[in-house]
């Protein structure tokens, strides 16, 4: 079997974690392409709740390896206590393999990502301030430290002297702020590499072997479409490629060795941090949502944006990714809802956009055409076939396929494994 990428379909948050842990079952690798601990998947299994930021969601599988591609950043601190974190759990973390390519997250980094969203004042993007940002600018600027070069100690030295020059003058003289010790960041950056050496490796070449043998590889995204570096509601956006054509880049594949794309959609719409949401309710039924569906930050805790399932959005990341299939998540948590509205179109100006427009502001502008749908009043969390859900629940289903136009192949009705209605085996 060939390589299948999950991929987010709106803002991030669509439940990839839990739809990862339940294909890797039958997988060999599960591979993580972009981002870095902005991410947080949710997954609930029999070895308990875990929320993971680096990890990818396969490390719960004994037979599984589970890589970080060089498409990721990597804040080596959270990911060994990550690992830490694991093992005290019981968590074998020995099959976890980090790409030699993949960029490291500095403290000048995370610095300068609240440094320059302070400097936003009222346009601050809401980052995580993680650093993601700030590490992704360097890599393109050719600034950046990858793990390969914490193999040389002497190389890493010479490259952290010459961009921390670089960086502390950025960080006293533009934002008065103190410039950081060399001595204390390559101190703890060389702890971090012994530590983290036995995990380095050539990703891209094991993911290469492993299809060229034929094994399944699960290609695990983060974030979502909306929040892609290109297509996303730019400047409202992570600093990363979340698309499918961002795993090809972030693992080291072939895009022809892609056979499946699946599309991750929540039943509804969250958002975290700024940016236009077209279909953002500020009202009860979003309140609902948010405390139905548990709808804060796994990494940050903030409360996320609620609102009805956006068809523009959600049919622009279709096509945009090529989905072969969709997964349907926290379905359930609409199951109190009396009726249901889907956004068709974008009305702007007396005109009805298909698509989403070229900026930010434009968007803003926008106002959703709906469609109104009776609600189920039902609880879908014991249902595991289609065709017992209620059939204002699949006429829902059957209207979000219609609009994003693609099949759903998973709905997923709770947070546990079982708690899946597999419409059309995805593996
Ligand atoms: P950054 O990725 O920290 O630079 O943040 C940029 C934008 O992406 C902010 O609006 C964040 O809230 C959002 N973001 C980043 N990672 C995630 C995620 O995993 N889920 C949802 N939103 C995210």
């Amino acid at each position: 079997m060939p390589a299948i990428a999950i991929i987010g379909g709106q803002w991030g948050d669509e439940g990839k974690g839990k739809l990862i842990d339940l294909l890797a079952e039958k997988a060999s690798i599960v591979a993580r392409f972009s981002g870095g601990n902005n991410a947080g998947h949710t997954v609930v299994n029999e070895f308990g709740e875990f929320g993971l930021h680096m990890i990818p969601s396969g490390v719960f599988h004994s037979h599984v390896d589970c890589l970080i591609g060089n498409g990721v950043v990597i804040n080596p601190r959270v990911l060994i206590s990550e690992i830490e974190t694991l093992q005290g759990r019981g968590i074998d973390v020995s099959r976890l393999f980090i790409s030699d390519r993949a960029h490291l997250i500095m403290p000048y980094h995370l610095l300068l990502d609240a440094l320059e969203e302070d400097a936003r004042g009222k346009s601050a993007i809401g980052t995580t301030r993680l650093g993601i940002g700030p590490a992704y600018a360097d890599k393109v600027s050719r600034l950046g430290i990858r793990f390969g070069d914490l193999l040389d100690k002497d190389l890493f030295r010479r490259r952290l002297r010459a961009i921390l020059n670089h960086k502390n003058t950025i960080i006293s003289r533009v934002f008065g702020a103190s410039p950081l010790s060399f001595d204390e960041i390559y101190q703890e950056y060389c702890n971090y590499a012994d530590r983290l050496l036995p995990f380095i490796r050539e990703t891209s070449l094991m993911v290469n072997e492993a299809l060229e043998k034929g094994d399944t590889v699960l290609l695990e995204g983060a974030q979502g479409t909306m929040l892609d570096i290109d297509f996303g509601t730019y400047p409202y956006v992570t600093s990363s490629s979340c698309t499918a054509g961002g795993a090809c880049l972030g693992i080291g594949i072939s895009p022809l060795q892609i056979d499946k794309i699946i599309g991750v959609y929540k039943a509804y719409t969250t958002r975290v941090g700024g940016g236009p949401m077209p279909t953002e309710l500020r009202d009860a039924t979003g309140d609902m949502m948010r405390e139905r569906g548990k709808e804060y930050g796994t990494t940050t805790g903030r409360p996320r944006r609620c609102g009805w399932f956006d068809g523009v959005a959600t049919r622009f990341s279709a096509r945009l990714n090529g989905f072969t299939g969709t997964a349907l998540t926290k379905f359930d948590i609409l199951d109190t809802l009396p009726t249901i509205k889907i956004c068709t179109g974008y009305g702007l100006e007396g005109t009805v956009l298909d698509n989403p427009p070229p900026n930010f502001a434009t968007l803003e502008k926008c106002r959703p055409i709906w469609e109104e749908m009776p609600g189920w009043q039902t609880s879908t969390h014991h249902i595991r076939n289609f065709d017992d859900l209620p059939r204002e629940a699949r006429q829902y289903v059957k209207r979000i396929e219609e609009l994003v136009g693609c099949p759903v192949d998973l709905i997923s009705v709770g947070p546990n494994r079982d708690q899946s209605i597999i419409v059309r085996p995805i593996l």
